[in-house]
């Protein structure tokens, strides 16, 4: 197929901000462009164009290099901290080395000389689409990925609620069959039903709101703020009993933290801490069978930096052995026989939090177990605050 044709086909889709400062160009290269981009806008400068780009994100950006106020890199390169991932093409009348190794250092994505040829303009845009569709496809297949991975982690987690749930289910059914008793016994009055209704209903109100949060995993959140720690005592209330029923404290360096946001979809982080809380119990377990040691530990420790948080989460499993350290992020890399555990959870964990949360997770062998160190940005200037409760 034609180029022009293809193009014309795809473009429509996409938007596109035009930069030029001479009048005439701009105006005769837009009657060109608004044939294919529905969505399309122009600046005279590079300071209009940094402007537009704020208010609306364009896919691509179409730049002359020499403009007055701003000039054609120095916007490509504002836009590029902005968002890496979209497309810079330069039109220029210039190829001189240094504005060529300007272009490579910024990471412009095409170069292109005066005079236009159409012919060729066409290619790069059709390249640069082509482009941000496999982007958008690789997107796509994370999150498909991520969505289903949820479900293996899950899969534990539903162990431990039904423990959490039994001895609750316990307490109200032998409780509701010792009412027959109290009652021919002539021993059931208005202030017994109250206490024991009362009781009843508290224990009815915890099954319920731990079936909500543990609902709420499978419910896509919308990509908004949300507070990690938080976030984690979330996690932590639903895991804690069924935890300290097989001897696994869990504990926080601090108690509380204030004011602190990190952008991005909740659910994704809370899956994050389950399967690195899963791992750790894997591990504690297995060294409890083996008798090494009698209790089991994990300790969140919280760290505010000036716009970064970290999170370490560390265990009492005896770590990972130096010769698999390097792979455990892998995907499919377990030491697990066991059906649901794909050794998926380090590396679904690693994707969620550096290409969804941008941030950073590694792994180091402490003196008695794993550390798993999590560095996420802050969204909230001033930085976050860690208060004893
Ligand atoms: N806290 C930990 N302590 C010891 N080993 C760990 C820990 N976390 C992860 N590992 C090792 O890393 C491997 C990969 O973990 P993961 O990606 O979650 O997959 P899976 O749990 O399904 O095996 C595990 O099989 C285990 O050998
Ligand atoms: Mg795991």
């Amino acid at each position: 197929m034609n180029i022009l044709k293809k193009l014309q086909e795809k473009s429509k889709s996409f938007t596109l901000l035009y930069v030029e400062d001479n009048k005439e160009l701009r105006e005769s290269t837009l009657l060109f462009l608004k044939k294919l981009f529905k969505n399309i806008d122009s600046a005279k400068d590079g300071k209009e164009g940094l402007e537009k780009y704020k208010s609306n994100a364009y896919d691509i950006v179409l730049t002359d290099i020499q403009m007055p106020k701003m000039d054609g890199l120095e916007l490509l390169e504002a836009i590029k901290k902005i968002d890496p991932d979209k497309q810079t093409i330069i039109l220029s009348a210039f190829d001189n080395k240094e504005y060529l190794l300007k272009a490579i250092e910024i990471k412009v994505d095409h170069y292109l000389t005066k005079p236009i040829d159409i012919n060729l303009m066409a290619a790069t845009l059709l390249s640069s689409i082509e482009t941000l569709e496999l982007r958008a496809e690789i997107e796509q297949q994370r999150e498909i990925i991520i969505h289903q991975s949820r479900t293996s982690a899950m899969s534990d987690m539903l162990l431990y609620i039904s423990h959490h749930w039994r001895q609750p289910l316990n307490t109200i059914a032998l409780s509701t069959q010792s009412l027959s008793f109290i009652y021919e016994l002539g021993e059931l009055n208005q202030k017994y039903l109250n206490e024991h209704i009362a009781t009843n209903m508290e224990m009815i109100k915890n099954l319920s709101s731990s079936l909500d949060q543990f609902r709420s995993f499978f419910v896509p959140s919308p990509h908004k703020s949300f507070n990690p720690f938080i976030a984690i005592n979330e996690v932590v209330a639903l895991l804690i009993d069924t935890f300290e029923n097989d001897a696994i404290d869990i504990s926080y360096s601090k108690n509380k933290m204030d004011a602190m946001e990190i952008y991005g979809d909740v659910n994704e982080f809370k899956q994050v801490i389950l399967s690195i809380l899963n791992n750790s119990k894997d591990a504690i377990d297995h060294l409890k069978k083996e008798n090494k040691i009698d209790r089991g530990k994990i300790n969140f420790i919280f760290k505010c930096n000036d716009k970064s948080i970290d999170i370490h989460i560390e265990d009492n499993g005896g770590g990972i052995a130096p010769e698999i350290l390097h792979r455990v992020f892998d995907p499919f890399f377990t030491t697990h026989n066991i059906a649901h555990k794909k050794g998926l959870g380090l590396y679904i964990a690693n994707m969620i939090i550096s290409k969804k949360l941008n941030g950073t997770i590694t792994l180091n062998n402490e003196e008695k177990g794993l550390r798993v160190a999590i560095t996420l940005s802050l969204l909230s200037t001033p930085p976050c605050k860690l208060a004893h409760q």
